[in-house]
């Protein structure tokens, strides 16, 4: 397969200090990207950092998705540095509270899934569109992680699903908005993934997850990133509202 050449473009990853965000990251770094790694957590966003071939090449910096002040400064900072906005964007920040009795009322949930990623898509698009609001293709990309349960819900996760399936339409909406603009936006439904987000669920659980999955076996964080670099490429360039589900088969 031909490599991805993300050369000369800059890429703002959400989340990036673990998981699925920092597999992204890597894989960005990898293809020729400049990447801003931001997290809730900095020292793990600097940990990603220093897995990069050449760090001084990319930033980490802390960012708390529901705060606009912070999202904001965020996307000032790496303007600054690089000269230009960032024009590839990854919504990856997310958490999942099984325990009812923590996130009574699924607020924290809809905060960060949900809220994080309208604040971060305004911050970046306004910064990417300012005075150049024409119709032209490839000017940004958008890849919004939400999750399998956002397209057929699952009984321990209520608030989490509702928050996924708000992320798709949202970005089914905004891809329809953006697409005009030139800005294309797409969103990837993972499965089953190991990373510190599942690492607390009970075995009972995962075996039940699993052995609804015709592959028989949870993710890894970096199969989700292949797909995620994809849709960034230009390698996707007709792929608007798209989205994708890489779930080893579950919940086709
Ligand atoms: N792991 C799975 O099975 C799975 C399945 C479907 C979807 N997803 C989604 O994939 C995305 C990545 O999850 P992951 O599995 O890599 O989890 P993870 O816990 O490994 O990584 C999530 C990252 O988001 C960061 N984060 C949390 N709250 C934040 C905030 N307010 N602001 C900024 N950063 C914040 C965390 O610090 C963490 O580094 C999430 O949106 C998750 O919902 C995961």
């Amino acid at each position: 397969m031909a490599p991805n050449d993300f050369t000369g473009q800059v890429a703002l990853v959400t989340g990036g200090g673990s998981g699925i965000g920092r597999a992204t990251c890597l894989q960005l770094a990898r293809d020729g990207a400049r990447v801003v790694v931001t997290d809730f957590n900095v020292k793990t966003a600097s940990e990603t950092l220093s897995l990069m071939p050449n760090p001084e090449k990319h930033l980490a910096l802390q960012m708390d998705v529901t705060q606009q002040s912070a999202v904001q400064s965020v996307i000032t900072t790496a303007r600054d540095k690089y000269g230009e906005p960032p024009s590839l964007l990854v919504n990856a920040a997310g958490i999942l509270i099984t325990d009812p009795s923590v996130d009574k009322t699924g607020t924290d949930v809809i905060n960060v899934n949900l809220k994080g990623i309208f604040l971060v898509t305004q911050a970046f698009t306004e910064e990417l569109l300012r005075g150049n609001e024409g119709a032209q293709e490839g000017k940004g990309v958008i890849v919004n992680i939400a999750s399998i349960v956002g397209k057929i819900g699952h009984p321990d996760f209520r608030y989490y699903a509702a928050s996924k399936g708000g992320v798709i339409t949202y970005s089914k909406s905004c891809a329809a908005e953006m697409a005009r603009k030139g800005i294309r936006v797409n969103c990837v439904l993972p499965g089953l993934v190991d990373t510190a987000m599942t690492k607390p669920l009970s075995e009972e659980l995962r075996q039940s997850i699993v052995d609804k999955t015709p592959l028989r076996r949870s993710g890894k964080p970096e199969e989700i990133a292949e797909v995620i670099v994809f849709l960034l490429s230009r390698r996707s360039s007709f792929m608007v509202g798209a989205c994708v589900e890489v779930t080893g088969g579950e919940g086709m």
